[in-house]
């Protein structure tokens, strides 16, 4: 086993940057040596928050890309910033954990893709809820075939966005919130193409969006979008991120397949349990807040150290959540002009 241990850096030191901190500091083969951020008050505050005393901080990216002890680095701004960052930082022979979502436009996508090919480096992209006991238990059922082959999958994303979360003021926002999917029903999208196999490419797609209806003026996109899709194998898949909800945090999975069924940490599968007669519940983990500090970001850490040291894929890497946004600006393409979007795009 490679027994380095590897320099990290945030760059953002906002909400979620407190969490990437703590899980570089947990994890026994990362250590925090680099915090920059917009103010120099924020880094040295989520270096502090995590006893990183000697980490450099910064205002400036380039800064903390040239110290030498940096081998990872967290983008971890608003949206807007992450494909200059990661195309930069990528240059530089850094190792990337990138925040959902890659960026706001295709293009910077396909930009960042071309970047981390060429420098050969590793990535992760924050679709954190990869290490969640709840959903690790699904993708094992299925790959166990407790349900036989998935027909229908739906993931809902259903998150009623609070004025005081500390991204509320940018993440409402067109420019840099940019769309209900972009701004966090990614993850619901990116759930449904693990569930449904990372290679069964969604051949077709269709959405709609609804403008929120109540007194709430901040919103600059609608804070609701459907989204129905067909995948290569014909399965279907359904997603429905809302922002604008009036509940508690919930994102509801179901996956009907051709033996059984899955509803969230539910099973109904007469092969694995014969002589059942009610679902059977599976205690665990559920994702069920939308806090940061309820995230699982210290395997998602374990996993991007892995990768680079060990040489074992880590999934979803930056080539993988290219396929979720792809499939995330043909639905918000979709939503604009009324009309079923092809998959691949152009
Ligand atoms: N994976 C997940 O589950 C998850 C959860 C939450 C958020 N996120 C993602 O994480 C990213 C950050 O979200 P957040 O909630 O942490 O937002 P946030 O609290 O607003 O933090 C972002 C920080 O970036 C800094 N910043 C802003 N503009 C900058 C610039 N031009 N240069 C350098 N730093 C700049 C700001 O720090 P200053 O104080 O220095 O201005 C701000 O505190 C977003 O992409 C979001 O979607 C992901």
């Amino acid at each position: 086993m490679n027994e380095k241990i590897l320099g990290a850096a945030i760059f953002g030191a906002g909400w979620v940057a407190g969490e990437h901190a703590k899980a570089y500091q947990k994890c026994e083969r990362t250590r925090l040596v680099a915090v920059g951020s917009r103010k120099l008050a924020s880094a040295r505050a989520c270096a502090a928050g995590v006893g990183a005393d000697d980490a450099l901080v910064t205002t400036d990216f380039d800064e903390l890309l040239a110290h030498p002890e940096v081998d990872i680095v967290s983008i971890c701004t608003p949206p807007d910033l992450h494909a200059d960052l990661t195309i930069r930082a990528a240059r530089a022979g850094k190792h990337l954990c990138i925040e959902k979502p890659l960026a706001l436009d295709w293009d910077s996508c396909l930009a960042m893709q071309s970047a981390v090919r060429q420098s050969g480096v590793k990535t992760v992209v924050s679709f954190v809820l990869h290490w969640n006991p709840s959903l690790q238990n699904t993708k094992h059922l299925i790959e166990r075939g407790a349900v036989g082959t998935p027909t229908y999958i739906e993931v809902d994303y259903w998150h009623g966005q609070q004025k005081w979360y500390p991204q509320y003021p940018w993440s409402v926002t067109k420019a840099q919130g940019g769309s209900s999917l972009l701004s966090a029903g990614c993850h619901a999208l990116d759930a449904l193409r693990w569930f449904a196999g990372n290679d069964n490419a969604v051949v077709e797609v269709s959405a709609l969006e609804a403008p929120h209806r109540g007194d709430n003026t901040d919103w600059e996109y609608p804070p609701s979008t459907l989204v129905i899709c067909k995948f290569a194998d014909g399965m279907l898949g359904k997603v429905a991120s809302i922002l604008d909800c009036v509940m508690p945090y919930q994102f509801n999975i179901d996956i009907i397949g051709t033996r059984g069924t899955i509803r969230d940490n539910r099973v109904w599968s007469p092969e694995l349990f014969p002589g059942q007669s009610d679902w059977a519940t599976i205690p665990t983990v559920l994702p069920n807040s939308g806090d940061v500090t309820h995230h699982p970001f210290n395997g998602q850490i374990e996993a991007l150290a892995g990768a680079i040291l060990d040489d074992v894929p880590c999934l979803p890497d930056l080539d993988d959540a290219i396929k979720t946004h792809e499939l995330l600006f043909a639905a918000d393409r979709s939503a604009a002009t009324g009309k079923p979007v092809k998959l691949p795009l152009e």
